[in-house]
């Protein structure tokens, strides 16, 4: 099990510039974070990943990116405006206010009373009106999952492209919960980021895909760097499955404050098309609907085989892109004791995640033609799009070290006086995890750098 701690991932998050709270100057918005420039990097790299495993890794997904503002209806008929709640308790000492399945014992977290309110349903959705007048009319929400949409424009993106059963739509972008209880960084959050598949499939061969995306989806993760013993497969029980799912399995991580999901796996029948869809009477809906009256179009696809119409079956991998964050932070956050009372923090990221490729470090601040040449490597490096090339000038090369080891940056590359007195031209470059060096002749920099980094 990782011994990284939240306190010590918070640190360093803070410090090093890759996440901060929210409104920080004003003392913060309660769940709802801001990821700075290495965050960004770190979590789009994340998400590239996850886009080029499903999108171009594949040959049966397509992508879209749709609005975060939801028409009321979606979230009518999806079943979110009457069940997407958790259930709320209030203390009645401390007027402290609790999601009720978190409570242990029948006591308060906050003071520890057992004088608390029966638990009522809290809708977590964010409401908001569209346009200028105020009224139940104009009702919309932000999305509570990107997955809607995927429902809604499912017909569109058949149409537009052809696709037969089994095919997916996938999806990454920010969702909103207003969660009671906010907590640890960035797992509970209330603004967040997913990245779903929606994976249309034959009603009938739904069990097998379910098995199928769950072996692909641990998998995946060991390519982010999670370590199978790490992780832990849960199968949901009947009893507390989302309201839409059959089945569901949540792929848990050891995160610092336990064993909690990173991504859950859910086999949604035919629930969301069948409940969107049009002329509802004409399908063999296995999953209970809500009679729809209002929907213009069929979400239905032509099963080639069987010569019918059917409402696909749904399979979703769902994964929390902040999750995922903390969850590879917390992987690679590693402290070395390297002996005579000196010690690193280094951040072992798979290097295709790293925030920053290549650090270039010049020998000595403020020599001309040392930073001449740092300067010129960095735009030749720049070409390549391997990514963030940095350019140090801190003028303290073991501080240099240091800093980039606690980023995860793979290579720091120095350029010393032998780079300017000698030829051909060489620099160093230190590897992060070994702090080995290897002297590389300039010429044979993108060559390497592009295999090292391919690799
Ligand atoms: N779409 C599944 C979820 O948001 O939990």
């Amino acid at each position: 099990m990782p011994a990284t701690t939240m306190d010590q991932l918070v640190a360093l998050c803070k410090r090093r510039g890759f996440i901060f709270q929210n409104a920080d100057i004003y003392g913060g918005l309660q769940g709802v974070y801001d990821y700075g420039p290495l965050g960004v990097e770190l979590k789009n790299n994340i998400k590239a990943a996850w886009w080029r495993a499903m999108i171009y890794e594949r040959d049966d997904v397509e992508g879209l990116d749709a609005a975060i503002l939801t028409n009321r209806k979606v979230l009518h008929y999806s079943g979110h405006e009457d069940t997407f709640s958790d259930p709320m308790t209030d203390c009645r000492k401390c007027k402290g206010r609790f999601r009720a399945d978190h409570i242990k014992d029948g006591k308060c977290p906050n003071c520890g009373s057992t004088d608390l309110t029966e638990p009522r349903p809290f809708n977590l959705m964010f409401k908001t009106t569209v346009g200028p007048v105020d009224n139940a009319d104009n009702i919309a929400y932000l999305r509570p999952e990107t997955a809607q949409a995927i429902f809604t424009q499912f017909k569109n993106v058949v149409d537009s492209t052809s696709r037969k059963l089994p095919f997916g739509i996938a999806q990454i972008g920010k969702s909103f919960r207003n969660e009671i209880t906010p907590r640890n960084f960035i797992f509970r959050v209330r603004e967040f980021e997913q990245a779903e598949l929606e994976y249309f499939v034959d009603p009938g061969d739904d069990e097998k895909w379910h098995e199928y995306w769950k072996e692909e989806r641990i998998r995946w993760w060991e390519e982010q760097g999670l370590p199978r013993e790490h992780m832990n497969i849960y199968t949901t029980p009947k009893d507390d499955l989302a309201h839409y799912a059959k089945a569901c399995y949540d792929i848990e991580y050891q995160f610092p404050h336990g064993m909690e999901e990173l991504e859950g796996i859910a086999n949604r029948t035919d629930y969301d098309l069948g409940n969107h869809t049009k002329a509802q009477e004409e399908f063999g809906l296995t999953s209970k609907v809500h009679a729809n009256p209002e929907s213009t179009q069929k979400l239905a696809i032509l099963n080639d085989e069987k010569k019918k119409w059917e409402v696909p079956f749904v399979i979703e991998p769902s994964m929390g892109v902040d999750r995922a964050v903390l969850a590879v932070l917390t992987e690679a956050y590693t402290e070395e004791d390297l002996g005579e009372g000196n010690s690193r923090i280094v951040l072992k990221l798979k290097k295709h995640l790293a925030p920053i490729k290549v650090a270039i470090i010049p020998l000595k601040k403020n020599n001309e033609q040392i930073m001449n040449k740092c300067h010129e490597i960095k735009q030749n490096l720049m070409k390549l799009g391997i990514g963030r090339i940095a350019l140090e000038n801190t003028g303290n090369i073991g501080k240099a070290y240091r800093r980039h080891d606690e980023v995860g940056t793979p290579l720091c590359l120095t350029v010393d006086f032998e780079t300017i007195e000698q030829q051909p031209e060489s620099v160093t470059l230190r590897d992060r995890d070994t702090m080995q060096q290897i002297r590389v002749n300039t010429a044979d920099l993108p060559n390497y750098l592009r295999e090292y980094f391919m690799k």
